[in-house]
Formats: C-alpha cells, sequence, structure tokens
C-alpha cells in the first residue's frame, strides 16, 4: 500500500535475481560510496563524553586491554551551545592536538553535523547563511519569512539543501570541521527534526523549499531533505579534501543515499526485540541500496545486560558500520564495563573483525561495482527456496560466510536454516549438508559462523599480512572467492581479483583465475580448512 498527498508517481519495476535486481537498481540511484578502509573497523561513540580526559580515558582504555579501535565519534556534546560548526573550549580546548595525537594511536575522529542552525544574529554561521545567493540559505514559508523550528540549541533555522547554491554554501562549512582534525561526518536530525509536542516533528508542510529550480512545499521536499545535505556534505568533502574519500553517514536518506554514504539504526531500544530489528534494518537497508549501515550496539537507551550487550557485539562485528553507541543518560558501552567474560568474549569478535577487515574491504568493493550488499538475506542465491524465505535471523556476509547471531536470552545454541551446499562451523571444523535447518551449538563466547564449501576468503593473518582462507569445496566439487586488495583511502584503482578453489586428487589447489600458466600464481599465502569427512545434516 501507497499513499501520497500529491506529486507525481513513477513506477519502476526490476525483475531478476536479487543480484540481478540490486545492479538495475544501483544503476537506476547510483553506485555506493566505497568507505575509507578505517571506516571499516571498530567504531565507538557516545552522547556525553565530558571531554578531552574522558576522551583520553576511553581510547586508553580500549588500549590498555589490547583491544582494537579504529573511530571515536564526538556527538553533540562537544559543540558550544549544541551550535553546529562550534567547538565548546572549555571541555575540548585542543581539539586538533587532541585528533592528531589520536590518529597517530591509529584513531579517528568523526564529527556529528546537524542541519539545524541556531537563529541567532551574531552565530557566524547565522549570519553567513543569510547572505547565501539573493534570498538567504534558509527555508522559507509562502509569505517568504525564514521557518524557525526547535532543535538542541534552541530556536533554529533550517538551511535548504535543495537549492544548489545552499549545498555548496554548507559544503564549505565542513573546513571548519576538517581544521578541527575530524576524518568524516555523522549526519543526524535530517528528517529534518523540529521538536514538537504534538503533531509533526518536522518542519510545516506549507514551507517552501526551491527543489533544484522546480519550488514546491515541503511535502515533496521532506523525504529528500537527508539526501540533499548527503549531497551537500559529501560534495564539500571531495572539494575540500579531494584526496581522500569522504566518510559520511546520516540519519535520514532516500534512495540513492548509497552515492554520498550509509546510514544506520538511529536510537534503536535497547532490549531483544532492538537486537532482533538491527539485523533486519541492515538487511533491508541493504535490499534498498543502502548497504553500508549497523545498529548502536547494545541499544541507544538505558543499560543491556552483559548477555544482551555481548550477543549485539558479536551481531555488530560482522556488520559493516560496527560501533557501540548510546545516550547521554545512558549506561556505558565499552566493551570492559560488563565484567571480565564479557570482554574476553567481545575481544575475539573484535580480534575476528580486525582478521576479517581485507574481506570487509573487498565487499565494499563489490557493493560498488554490483550493488550487492556486504550483508545479504540466506536466500539470496537460492531465491526460489521457499523454507528459506522468512528468514531474518541469519544472514550472508557476501558469498562465502552465514553469520548466525543469537537474538533470544539464555540460548546456547540455534537452528541455521542452510542454504543448499556444504556448510563449515568455522570454529570446530564441523561440516553440515544444506538444504535445511541444522541445530548449531552457540555457546556464549561466539556466535555461529559458516563458511559455505570452497569459500575462498581475504583475511589478515596474525602478522596482519593478506593470506587466503579457503575452504575445502565438497568432493568433486570447486569454489572460489573474489579478492580486491585495499587500494588506499584514496581514489586508486581497485583491481579485482577471482581465485578458484578445486580438488587435485587429495589436494586443494587456489588458482588466480586468468592467472595464465604456471600452477597457482596466486602471490599469496594460502591456508586450506575444513574437513573432508564426516559431513553431517
Ligand atoms: C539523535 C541520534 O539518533 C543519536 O544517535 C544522538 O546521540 C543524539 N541525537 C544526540 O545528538
Amino acid at each position: 500500500e501507497v499513499r501520497m498527498e500529491g506529486g507525481p508517481l513513477r513506477c519502476w519495476v526490476v525483475a531478476g535475481t536479487p543480484a540481478r535486481v540490486l545492479r538495475g537498481w544501483t544503476a537506476l540511484t547510483g553506485a555506493p560510496a566505497v568507505p575509507p578502509s578505517w571506516a571499516l573497523g571498530p567504531q565507538h561513540a557516545r552522547w556525553g563524553f565530558g571531554g578531552e580526559r574522558e576522551v583520553r580515558r576511553v581510547v586508553a582504555g580500549y588500549r590498555e586491554r589490547g583491544l582494537p579501535l579504529s573511530v571515536l565519534h564526538l556527538d553533540i556534546d562537544h559543540y558550544d551551545g549544541h551550535r553546529v560548526f562550534t567547538v565548546d573550549r572549555e571541555r575540548f580546548p585542543g581539539l586538533p592536538g587532541l585528533a592528531k595525537e589520536l590518529r597517530a594511536e591509529g584513531v579517528r575522529l568523526v564529527s556529528i553535523v546537524d542541519p539545524a542552525v541556531k537563529a541567532e544574529p551574531g552565530d557566524a554561521v547565522f549570519d553567513a547563511g543569510l547572505a547565501v545567493g539573493e534570498r538567504g540559505a534558509y527555508v522559507r514559508d509562502a509569505r517568504g519569512r525564514v521557518v524557525v523550528g526547535e532543535v538542541w540549541p534552541g530556536a533554529c533555522v533550517y538551511p535548504d539543501f535543495t537549492d544548489s547554491l545552499v549545498r555548496e554554501w554548507w559544503g564549505s562549512l565542513y573546513e571548519e570541521r576538517l581544521s578541527q582534525g575530524f576524518s568524516g561526518v555523522w549526519h543526524d536530525m535530517n528528517e529534518p527534526v523540529s521538536f514538537a509536542a504534538f503533531g509533526d516533528p518536522s518542519l510545516p508542510r506549507s514551507a517552501r523549499h526551491v527543489l533544484e529550480g522546480a519550488g514546491g512545499d515541503h511535502r515533496e521536499a521532506h523525504n529528500v531533505y537527508g539526501l540533499a545535505m548527503a549531497r551537500a556534505g559529501y560534495e564539500g568533502l571531495l572539494r575540500l579534501r579531494p584526496e581522500e574519500r569522504p566518510f559520511l553517514f546520516s540519519r535520514s536518506g532516500w534512495a540513492g543515499l548509497q552515492r554520498y554514504g550509509g546510514t544506520w539504526s538511529g536510537d534503536v531500544s535497547t532490549g531483544w526485540p532492538g537486537l532482533r530489528a538491527s539485523l533486519s534494518l541492515v538487511l533491508g537497508l541493504g535490499l534498498c541500496g543502502v548497504p553500508y549501515s549497523g545498529p548502536d550496539v547494545g541499544g541507544f537507551d538505558g543499560s543491556p545486560s552483559p548477555e544482551l550487550y555481548l550477543r549485539w557485539f558479536q551481531l555488530g562485528a560482522y556488520l559493516p558500520l560496527f560501533r557501540t553507541h548510546s545516550a547521554i543518560d545512558a549506561g556505558r558501552r565499552e566493551p570492559w564495563e560488563f565484567g571480565p567474560e564479557v570482554l574476553e568474549h567481545a575481544r575475539a569478535a573484535l580480534v575476528e573483525r580486525e582478521r576479517l577487515h581485507p574481506y570487509f574491504v573487498t565487499l565494499s568493493h563489490v557493493a560498488r561495482l554490483s550493488g550487492a550488499p556486504y550483508v545479504r538475506p540466506v536466500w539470496w542465491t537460492a531465491p526460489g527456496d521457499r523454507g528459506l524465505r522468512g528468514c531474518e535471523d541469519a544472514f550472508l556476509l557476501g558469498d562465502a560466510l552465514l553469520v548466525a547471531p543469537v537474538l533470544e536470552e539464555g540460548a546456547d545454541r540455534r537452528v541455521v536454516r542452510l542454504p543448499r551446499g556444504r556448510w563449515y562451523d568455522t570454529v570446530t571444523g564441523r561440516a553440515y549438508e544444506g538444504p535445511g535447518p541444522v541445530v548449531v551449538e552457540a555457546p556464549l563466547s561466539r556466535i555461529p559462523v559458516l563458511a559455505r564449501a570452497g569459500a575462498v576468503i581475504p583475511v589478515r593473518d596474525a602478522d596482519g599480512e593478506l593470506e587466503l582462507e579457503v575452504w575445502a569445496p565438497a568432493p568433486g566439487r570447486s569454489g572460489g572467492g573474489l579478492v580486491v586488495r585495499d587500494p588506499g583511502d584514496g581514489w586508486a584503482e581497485a583491481g579485482l581479483e577471482r581465485y578458484v578453489a578445486r580438488w587435485e586428487g587429495d589436494r586443494v589447489v587456489v588458482e588466480r583465475d586468468g592467472g595464465g600458466e604456471g600452477g597457482p600464481a596466486v602471490g599469496l599465502p594460502v591456508r586450506v580448512r575444513g574437513v573432508v569427512e564426516g559431513a553431517e545434516g
């Protein structure tokens, strides 16, 4: 059922296999931006960091415990009076220095950016916005008055991102964020929000927008507001720092958001239903063409039980955006806050995430080239298998892995519905035959992750070097996989390498497809895994 209040309705129908549909949809709405490789590492955020001292303490907490951390996010509390593009100098007196120091430790800073600008003459951003073009940057009503709403800083005005002049101006403001040392941005409150005790917490429907010159009211502009803001931010970062791929993710968006970045769950509630919804959300977004997303691991509000936190963490470790985050009045989300047992299991999840980093890099490039999301429903390659259709409690991570998170309290085993073929439990090595349901062990220490027989997966070895993990094909069968070596965070062309795995007598042989004469020609260390005898299920 589709309801609308006006405007044209244009339908596109894209038919075929899921892979074909995503390719077609991507051709229509744009290829996903490839996040910089550091954005595929573990991230931590909190609304309510007390200041630089607390930020340092949290980062040191990761380092002292040997826990990898790639990104730390600063929320609105680092702003001066919640005003966008400012810094609270009392609590963050030396932000560029802090950013530099953390960067040297391998941790990047990402900044929240809200669209609403405090309506206060004398505020530098507010004044500059009034001077944009002939009519200023802000959304006006039908009588030409600037529309005023209410957000964190109090009375606020809203840039009209559907105007190219405004996008250009707004994008130039990111220079201030870069000069503070931030490496990327997190767009929030861009539905856009205007707090309301009742009724629609957004702009009035009668508000006017430029809409690329066509002109129209907020009913037409509302859904594309966040998308247009993302475009402004992305293009601004690109102009300011052309040598690096921008990192941006946004709470609101529309078809095509993936051209500029990703998204996240927003304020998912802390509880087992919230955990379950986290996975449905990432799966659904991936099928809508937005492959990079993830939840607030641990839930946004309140305090998760240690078990819930751990299960969320274990799921998050296999999602593209892997970020712990929570509200200002919520409990902590650092992995050591839930006792030694949770810490050890969270550490294992972090270590595995880092080991799989080359695979995530590969998947990010595959998403750009084909539209195929990193996180895919289990029916991705078997849309005809009715047994798999309703399955929302497990997913395929690329072609190679099937991840079956624990979404129920107290569970230490679970049913996994397998697509056709042989699947190996990646920890025990035990082989299962699909299609059909099997019961797998899911102790607190880990969630079940199964590898498809024949899969070739790029991973980091113990020294951090690239190696190929190969899961033995089923007898008489072959397999393979794709590898994109990390081309850095600029614009260097990423080459797609194809590998095949097959049996030769009692040996598994791995070859680079198109590698020519001379046997394997792999040029990478290869580790073959998977039992050959005794498949069950
Ligand atoms: C709402 C966002 O969804 C949340 O992630 C953020 O912490 C708060 N706004 C405060 O900025």
